[in-house]
Parts: structure tokens; C-alpha cells; sequence
């Protein structure tokens, strides 16, 4: 077996932000593209509303620029919102060429609606926008000579000149990453550019409309090389997932609320608009508040989303995935209101970069939901970020491009001397269940002090304990995701310490209001 390989590029992830930057880089070099599951199973494939864009002429790139600034709750970073929402309409037009087949009527997209937009400019492919761009993003990699799929490998750290001892002065360089293989072997893959896309880190709670690969090992890799991170406190909760106490939960697409659909309480009574004059259509961050209030209010342990009277026609067309998944497990979305609470969904924060993906390390670059790059602010304006993916993918292989970095050194094995066997597993699933209990009562939707002085404390001992195990076992891909687990959740409680406010999704009932200024958390690792 091949225990080294070389690659001009190297990309780890395979969701829109990873697949996108391999189509692109393809023409300039040879490409890796590794991926820890199957290609179905990011973030993007599970995708429903749609990505956004203007497509209209009744609707304009300042408009949409407007609301994404308004969302954010006066954290967004405006160039960077500029440069990305203006390219939308280009970017939707190139997945059309790829081969997305978006909704149309007479060969006019159709265009849906989602909160805190304030025209219509989201274009889908029904209720499954994710699936039709994945598919359209993979068909070109997929038969490309110059591409090379590393699938259910995972990638285990990034390797830099500092980790070897080769740093002198001036920023550190990536020279490529340790990955796993399926078979449980560690492999070297040096690259002259080496490109985080992993996406997000919903497995940090109980609840999640994520996948199962979404375990922030981007940032937690970022991290330990070296790279400072911004905005974690900021995590979104999807106001409307499925509450299903038997089973796994899934999204009930917010264009479900564009279009007409309500939220109401047990007795049917619709509470938005006690919260906010948009109602269903407020930003997320105050219909996911609002919904937990009711909550707690009512001692109820979810509330409802009633979509009967948008009527079977419009639900069949629409939404015709998330109806049958619905009928699989006995709910009828044209008959009855479906049980929902919120759910983590989406990381605004992540590792710091400009917009075209560029670190603190040269060649080392972070893309999608990984980065963090001032678009989004403090609260993520629905379908920007399949947008962001995809703009930010270009960007950064149009950098890498243009930027020869030299040859490479020759990178050391991975080192297992002395690992011994485990004998048991039962203290990884343990301090698996821990994190996502604590980050899911403490760091929630609502936040105190108290609350998060507590998860700190208990973080730091779960951290503690999984490094020693860390270096003592043979890794597998559950331990290590538990190790980028546990230290994204310890980033994200650090961050939400140290703003002492309420802005977008960071509520604190301790510090009710906004400060005057807005500031971005930036977290610096400070030995390394
Ligand atoms: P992902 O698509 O999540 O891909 C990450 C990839 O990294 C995966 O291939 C994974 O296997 C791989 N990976 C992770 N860690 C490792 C590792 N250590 N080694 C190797 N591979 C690794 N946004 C919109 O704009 N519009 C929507 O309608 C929308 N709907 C959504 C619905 C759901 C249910 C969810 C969860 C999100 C939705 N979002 C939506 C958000 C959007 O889908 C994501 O932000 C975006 O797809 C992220 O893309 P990505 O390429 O950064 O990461
Ligand atoms: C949804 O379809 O509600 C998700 C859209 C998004 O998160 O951008």
C-alpha cells in the first residue's frame, strides 16, 4: 500500500465549497479531493430552500445586500457582503450551465421566498436544491483525469514547516495533511496548497439538521496549526426541524414559512406575531428565540408548523421530498401541523479569512462553512451560504492559481510507536454524549454567565481527558472527530464569554442589550 502521495492541490471535503474549488482547479494541476463519508452525505446535499441570488428585475444586488446586512445585526464585514452577493446571479447562472436543473416556469426560474428577504430570490430545485447542485458539482470531478477522490478518508491534521521544525521567520507554511484510511492506516498527502471545505459542526448538540460528518474538524485542524478563529458564538438554530423523539430529526424548509406557512402553538394559536411585525418571516435568530420562549412559556416540548392552507396542490409541487418523508413516519403535511423545535443548523463563525479563503499559514486556505469571512455576521440571512460556498471556491482557486509556492520537502510517516490497543470504548461514547448534552443545555439558544462558566469547566476536563487517550490508542475516525468535537465546543464557549452582549444568535440574559459597537470575537491559539 502507498503510504505517501504529492498533489499540486489538495481538498479536504466534498461538499459545494470542496467540489467546486477541484472542478476549477483542475485545469491548473493535479487535484485530491478527500472525503470522510459518501458524497451524499454533507451539508450541501442535504440543502432544501435554495441559494440565493438576484434574478429578477424587480429586485436589485443593493436590496439583497440590505437585508444580508440587516440580518447580521450590524457584524457583517460590508465588503466582504458586496463582493460575495453581488456575484449571485452569475454564480446561479454557472450551476445552470453545470447542469442544475433549478424550477422554472416557461424557462423563467422560479423563485421562492425565505425570511428576512425582503423580494423574492431564492432559486430551488422543489425541496431538494441540495441534491440537484451536489449531483450537477460532482458529475465534472468525477470524470476528471486530473482529480483524485480519497473517499471515506479522513483527514487527521494539516502538516506545516513549524510541526517539522522547518519554520524560521515570517508566516508558517501547510505542506499537506495527515489522513486515515479505511482501512485504519495514517498516509501523508503533501500538496503545495492544501484547502479546508469540511463544512460546519451541528454535532456539537443534541440537536441538528446537520449530517454526521459535521463534527468542525476544519476548524479544530485550522486551529491547532495555527490559525485564529472568529464569530463562533454565533451558531444558528433552524427554527423549524422535525421534533421526533423516536428518530433522528430533519428540516422543514423555512421556504415553507415563504410561503405561506404558520407557526402556531398546541390550541392553533399563531404566536409570531406577538414577537415581531415580519412574524413567520422574521431573521432566524428571533423566530428560533420566540419559539423557545413559547416553550418554556408553556412547558410545552414543541411548538407547531401549519402548512394545511397553502393546499395539497402547492405542498405536492413545492415540497414533494419533504412530504414523504413526512408520510414515512405517519405525519400528513396537507392534513395536519407538524411538530417542530429549533435545531443547530449552521456555524456563522469559523476559521478567519478574506473571502477568497486566504489564512494566517500560506497554503493553507478555508473555504465555505468552515471560514469565517464577515459575510454572514451575527446571523446568517438564509441561502447565502450555498452562495458563499461557491463564490469563495472560485476566489480561492483563482488565488492558488496565479501562486507557485515551490517545491515541496519530504514530509515524515506518521508516527504510532506506542499506541497500544483499546480495551474498551465506552469513555469515547461517554464524552461524546457529554459534549452534546452540555453544549445543548448551557450554550443553547439562550445563554448566561452561569451557564457558560459551567460548560467551560466541564469542556476543559472532557479536552483533557480525550488528549491523553488521544496519543495512547490507535485513532479512529470516531475518536478523532470526538477530539475536533470537543474543541470547537470549548472555541464556541470561549467566544460567547467574551462578548458581553446580546447580538443576532448570542443571547445572554445577563447582558440583555447591544453595545453600541459591534465587534467580532477573534480567538488567537496561543501556544503552539
Ligand atoms: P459540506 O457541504 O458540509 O461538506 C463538508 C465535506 O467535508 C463533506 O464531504 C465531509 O465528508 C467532509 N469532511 C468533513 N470533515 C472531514 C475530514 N476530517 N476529512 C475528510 N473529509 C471531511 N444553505 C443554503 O444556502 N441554502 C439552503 O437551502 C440550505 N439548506 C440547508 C439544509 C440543511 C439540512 C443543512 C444542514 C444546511 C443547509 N444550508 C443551506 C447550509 C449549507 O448547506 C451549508 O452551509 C453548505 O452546504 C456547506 O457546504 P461546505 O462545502 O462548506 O460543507
Ligand atoms: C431552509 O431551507 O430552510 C434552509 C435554508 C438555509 O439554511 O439557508
Amino acid at each position: 500500500m502507498h503510504n505517501s502521495y504529492e498533489f499540486d492541490y489538495l481538498i479536504i471535503g466534498s461538499g459545494a465549497a470542496g467540489l467546486f474549488a477541484a472542478s476549477k482547479l483542475a485545469t491548473h494541476g493535479k487535484v485530491a479531493v478527500v472525503n470522510k463519508g459518501e458524497f451524499s452525505e454533507s451539508s450541501t446535499w442535504y440543502a432544501q430552500g435554495g441559494i440565493a441570488g438576484v434574478m429578477d428585475a424587480s429586485d436589485s444586488v443593493e436590496s439583497h445586500i440590505a437585508d444580508t446586512l440587516k440580518a447580521g445585526s450590524g457584524l457583517c464585514h460590508e465588503d466582504a457582503v458586496r463582493n460575495i452577493i453581488s456575484r449571485g446571479n452569475r454564480i446561479i447562472s454557472e450551476l445552470i450551465s453545470f447542469g442544475t436543473a433549478f424550477d422554472s416556469d416557461n424557462g423563467v426560474l422560479h423563485l421562492t421566498q425565505e425570511a428576512a428577504h425582503s423580494h423574492r430570490r431564492i432559486a430551488h430545485a422543489k425541496d431538494a436544491t441540495g441534491k440537484a447542485v451536489g449531483e450537477a458539482l460532482l458529475a465534472p470531478v468525477s470524470n476528471n483525469p486530473n482529480i483524485t477522490a480519497f473517499q471515506h478518508h479522513m483527514a487527521v491534521d494539516v502538516i506545516t514547516a513549524r510541526h517539522l521544525g522547518r519554520y524560521t521567520q515570517g508566516p508558517d507554511r501547510c505542506l499537506g495533511a495527515y489522513v486515515l484510511t479505511p482501512e485504519g492506516e495514517v498516509i501523508t498527502i503533501a500538496a503545495r496548497h492544501t484547502i479546508l471545505a469540511t463544512g460546519g459542526a451541528g454535532k456539537v448538540y443534541l440537536f441538528t439538521s446537520n449530517p454526521h460528518v459535521s463534527t468542525g474538524d476544519g476548524v479544530a485542524m485550522a486551529w491547532r496549526a495555527g490559525c485564529p478563529v472568529m464569530n463562533m458564538e454565533f451558531i444558528q438554530f433552524h427554527p423549524t426541524c422535525l421534533y421526533n423523539p423516536l428518530g433522528s430529526t430533519q428540516l422543514l424548509t423555512e421556504a415553507l414559512r415563504g410561503e405561506g406557512a404558520y407557526l402556531t402553538d398546541a390550541t392553533g394559536r399563531r404566536f409570531m406575531p406577538d414577537y415581531d411585525a415580519q412574524a413567520e418571516m422574521a431573521p432566524r435568530d428571533i423566530v428560533a428565540r420566540a419559539i423557545d420562549h413559547e416553550m418554556k412559556k408553556q412547558g410545552a416540548d414543541h411548538m407547531y408548523l401549519d402548512a394545511r392552507h397553502l393546499g395539497k396542490e402547492k405542498i405536492e409541487a413545492h415540497f414533494p421530498n419533504i412530504l414523504q418523508r413526512l408520510l414515512d413516519i405517519g405525519i400528513d403535511l396537507r392534513e395536519q401541523a407538524v411538530p417542530i423545535v429549533p435545531a443547530a443548523h449552521y456555524l456563522c463563525g469559523g476559521v478567519q479569512t478574506d473571502v477568497a479563503g486566504r489564512t494566517s499559514i500560506d497554503g493553507l486556505h478555508v473555504i465555505g462553512e468552515s471560514a469565517c469571512t464577515g459575510l454572514h455576521g451575527a446571523n446568517r440571512l438564509a441561502s447565502n451560504s450555498l452562495l458563499e460556498c461557491l463564490v469563495m471556491a472560485e476566489l480561492c482557486a483563482e488565488s492558488i492559481a496565479e501562486h507557485d509556492s515551490g517545491p515541496l520537502p519530504r514530509l515524515p510517516e506518521w508516527d504510532a510507536s506506542g499506541v497500544e490497543p483499546e480495551t474498551e470504548r465506552v469513555q469515547i461514547k461517554q464524552n461524546w454524549e457529554e459534549i452534546r448534552t452540555t453544549m445543548s443545555n448551557y450554550v443553547g439558544i439562550v445563554r448566561s454567565d452561569e451557564r457558560l462558566r459551567r460548560a467551560r469547566r466541564r469542556l476543559a476536563m472532557i479536552r483533557e481527558e480525550i488528549a491523553s487517550y488521544y496519543w495512547q490508542h490507535p485513532i479512529g475516525r470516531d475518536l478523532i472527530e470526538l477530539r475536533n468535537l470537543s474543541l470547537v465546543a470549548e472555541l464556541i464557549v470561549r467566544s460567547a464569554q467574551s462578548r458581553k452582549e446580546s447580538r443576532g444568535l448570542h443571547y445572554s440574559t445577563d447582558h440583555p442589550e447591544s453595545l453600541t459597537q459591534a465587534r467580532d470575537t477573534v480567538l488567537v491559539p496561543e501556544s503552539l
